[in-house]
């Protein structure tokens, strides 16, 4: 399998940590390189459902090393619940688990202003999910953030946070919220830093010994290629480099000891949070939730569903030089006629056949749709490539031809026996 990045190709969840949890089986190291407790990758394993916000999903997997590297950004307090969470119900965590000390840490001070920074906007709200994450990204920008590495040193916390909380209380106070108690964070934050200092190390240099050693990594990407900071619907976007260059900034691995990109994205398209969505449906959304399914792992908040939109997974194919694809969820359009899929863009009487880079534009384009037949039977039982209908099968290439990569993974469902390999 060598080094490989997967990453997200439409707007997040698109089912990531599922496919990463197929993947774990033939890697030894699995590497969280961007976002925070913003994420939630759903993996099932028999019966039991498990949500991981910032543990990579590779943990449920018996002698895989997972790391937290650089390019996260940590709430301990989250990471301690997670930690304890996964113990409760008999997953190992131990020295299966390592922590950058150089990933920046998220304090109640970014919370309250991210919330805060959301009320001002007032309509033009992104819709975040209030973890902190802008904020405590934008402080790591700024040179004014914390690292893990001061988290696990009590007097070093005790200093830096001082500092730190002065600033944020007198804009927060200024923006008319409750200041934030140094007493209070520096009790729960030394707490955690206690509970952390064993995972925490020098990732880097670790992940350098592994590869040295023949170690084969699975980097699982959080979010999607359109929330990248750059790439993505700015500013309806959170605030990491998502897409699979971060992958190398977000660890320390270099370009050239990348082998290989996936890029998953669902049989339709999901977004959460404000932003342009040119393919948002009300029959698709109406038909999804209708069968209890996008509700955010996170948030919970249901999911915005429209069309597979084929011009923007083609823009993630290049931005992040995706070779093959997952396509999951494909039992979510079982029960269709018609489907539809967006090949391109109207803008007044431009057509657009790339996604244009201002979200303003996109949210005014109008998509331009193929249709398909639906193949309407259920394929939530199928086990192979020719047991899929032949319908499911056409659309499924369609997609990816359009897509422009290989199809390597079809999803019928959730569990990991529910998994094709084309
Ligand atoms: P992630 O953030 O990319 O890991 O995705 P989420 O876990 O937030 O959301 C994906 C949802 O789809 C989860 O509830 C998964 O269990 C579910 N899922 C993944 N693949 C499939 C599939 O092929 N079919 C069905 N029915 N559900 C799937
Ligand atoms: P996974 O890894 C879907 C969205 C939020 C919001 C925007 C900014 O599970 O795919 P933030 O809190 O990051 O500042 O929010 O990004 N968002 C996600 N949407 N999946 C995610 O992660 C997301 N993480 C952030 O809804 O629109
Ligand atoms: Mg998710």
């Amino acid at each position: 399998m060598a080094n490989t990045i997967l990453v997200g190709a439409q707007w997040g969840d698109e089912g990531k940590g599922k496919i990463i949890d197929v993947l774990t089986e033939q890697a030894d190291v699995v590497v969280r390189y961007a976002g925070g407790n913003n994420a939630g990758h759903t993996v099932w394993v028999g019966k039991q459902k498990y949500v991981l916000h910032l543990i990579p999903s590779g943990i449920l997997r018996k002698n895989k090393l997972c790391v937290i590297g650089n390019g996260v950004v940590i709430d301990p307090l989250g990471l301690v619940n997670e930690i304890t969470g996964l113990k409760k119900l008999g997953v190992k965590v131990g020295q299966n688990l390592v922590i950058s000390e150089t990933a920046h840490v998220v304090f109640p001070y970014h919370r309250e202003l991210d919330a805060q920074r959301e009320v001002l906007k007032g309509k033009n709200k992104i819709g975040t999910t209030k973890r902190g994450i802008g904020p405590a990204y934008g402080d790591k920008v700024a040179r004014v953030g914390l690292r893990m590495s001061d988290l696990v040193d009590p007097a070093r916390l005790e200093a830096k946070l001082s500092a730190r909380i002065k600033e944020s209380n007198s804009v927060l106070k200024a923006l008319g919220a409750k200041p934030i108690s140094l007493k209070q964070v520096l009790a729960d934050y030394t707490a955690a830093g206690k509970f952390l200092k064993p995972f925490v190390t020098n990732t880097v240099v670790l992940l350098h010994d592994a590869m040295n050693r023949g170690a084969e990594m699975l980097f699982e990407g959080a979010q999607g290629t359109f929330l990248d900071i750059d790439h993505g619907t700015y500013p309806y976007v959170t605030s990491s480099n998502t897409t699979a260059g971060g992958a190398c900034t977000g660890s320390g691995v270099p370009p050239h000891r990348m082998d290989r990109v996936v890029g998953v994205m669902k049989a339709y398209t999901t977004r959460v949070g404000e932003g342009p969505l040119p393919t948002e449906n009300k029959e698709i959304s109406d038909l999804l939730h209708g069968m209890g399914r996008e509700f955010g792992a996170t948030t919970g908040r249901a999911r915005r569903c429209g069309w597979f939109d084929s011009v923007a997974t083609r823009h993630a194919t290049m931005v992040n030089g995706i070779d093959d694809l997952a396509i999951t969820n494909l039992d979510g359009l079982d029960t269709v006629d018609t489907i539809k899929v967006c090949i391109a863009y109207r803008h007044g009487k431009k057509r657009y056949d790339y996604m244009p880079s201002d979200a303003k534009i996109l949210a005014e384009c109008e998509p331009i749709y193929a249709e398909f037949e639906g193949w309407k039977t259920p394929t939530e039982k199928c086990k192979s490539w020719k047991e899929l209908p032949p319908k499911a099968r056409a659309y499924a290439k369609a997609i990816a031809e359009l897509t422009g990569a290989k199809l390597y993974i079809a999803s019928v469902g959730p569990g990991r026996e529910q998994t094709i390999f084309v």
